[in-house]
């Protein structure tokens, strides 16, 4: 392990997936990473395998309190958080005709606003340090409705929105918002999808093409970024042409949601 940097990273969702990898890569570079998932033991497994460099503190990030808590135990145990990366959340694919608030609620409630309970813990610490750098983990499915990712797309498309009204006010008080936009990274999350994922990546890649992005100026990190070109290219075309071709992908069976799979990164 290199040791250059010391500043202490706190990583949301790290006890798999993106996060998990981002937090291997992290350590490896000499951060200091605590650790946030509700699993202890698998962030006990992440540990393990970082020699340590990794310190796990279960929360459930749809708890304030339990988010505050971490955050206090982080800042005492390891020092001011210098840099957050708020990787919790979840898919699930959601059809117009089964939509409910129901169903609805609770994907806001751990995309959208766990990431606004984070934010909550940790930035009164950077604006009385007047420094730091925040990364929230949107979606490449955030930049335009896709079927069957109705919710998930739009609490995607919150996260973004936020991210954009965030960075300029936040930067006056020498705090970097970063968005982070992945395409199809091979996860739990996506490990239940049974059609072809284009442009697949291997978490390491995401978390090493992620890790550049926590080190560059930029507003968005995306990988790959043939398929955020891709997206970004739909966005922009007149809705005659972006819903005629989405259209080509609404499933064509109704689909069984205890089958159903995620179509969507
Ligand atoms: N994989 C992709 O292709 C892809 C593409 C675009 C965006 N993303 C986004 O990237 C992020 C990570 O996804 P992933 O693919 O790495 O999924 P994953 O492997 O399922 O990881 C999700 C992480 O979120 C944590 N989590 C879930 N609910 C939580 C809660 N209430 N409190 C605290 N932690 C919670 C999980 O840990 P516990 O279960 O232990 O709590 C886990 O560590 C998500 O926001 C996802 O939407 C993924």
């Amino acid at each position: 392990m290199t040791q250059e940097i010391k500043e202490v990273v706190w990583i949301t969702g790290a006890s798999s997936g993106i996060g998990r990898a981002l937090a291997l890569r992290m350590a490896k570079a000499g951060y200091r990473v605590a650790a946030t998932a509700r699993r202890q033991g698998e962030l006990e497994a992440l540990a393990r395998e970082a020699d340590g460099h990794v310190t796990p503190v279960a929360a459930d990030t749809t708890d304030a309190a339990s988010l505050q808590a971490a955050v206090t135990r982080i800042e005492e145990t390891l020092g001011p958080i210098g840099i957050a990366v708020f990787c919790a959340g979840t898919y699930q694919a959601l059809m117009g005709a089964e939509l409910t608030a129901a169903k609805a609620r609770p994907l806001f409630e751990l995309n959208f606003m766990g990431t606004v309970n984070s934010l909550e813990a940790v930035l009164p610490g950077m604006l009385r340090r007047g420094k730091g750098r925040i990364a929230m983990v949107a979606s490449l499915a955030g930049y335009f409705g896709l079927p069957t990712s109705a919710v998930y797309g739009a609490s995607k498309a919150a996260l973004i929105n936020m991210a954009e009204a965030l960075r300029p006010d936040l930067a006056r008080s020498g705090i970097a918002v970063q968005i982070v936009n992945p395409g199809f990274v091979k996860t739990p999350l996506t490990d239940k999808n049974e059609f072809p994922m284009p442009f697949l990546m291997d978490p390491a890649d995401a978390a090493e093409a992620f890790y550049r992005g926590l080190h560059s100026d930029r507003f968005e990190i995306t990988f790959p970024r043939r398929f955020s070109l891709f997206l970004r290219v739909l966005q922009m075309l007149p809705y005659r042409l972006s819903l005629a071709l989405t259209r080509l992908t609404v499933p064509k069976e109704k689909p069984d949601s205890a089958t159903r799979v995620s179509r969507v990164a």
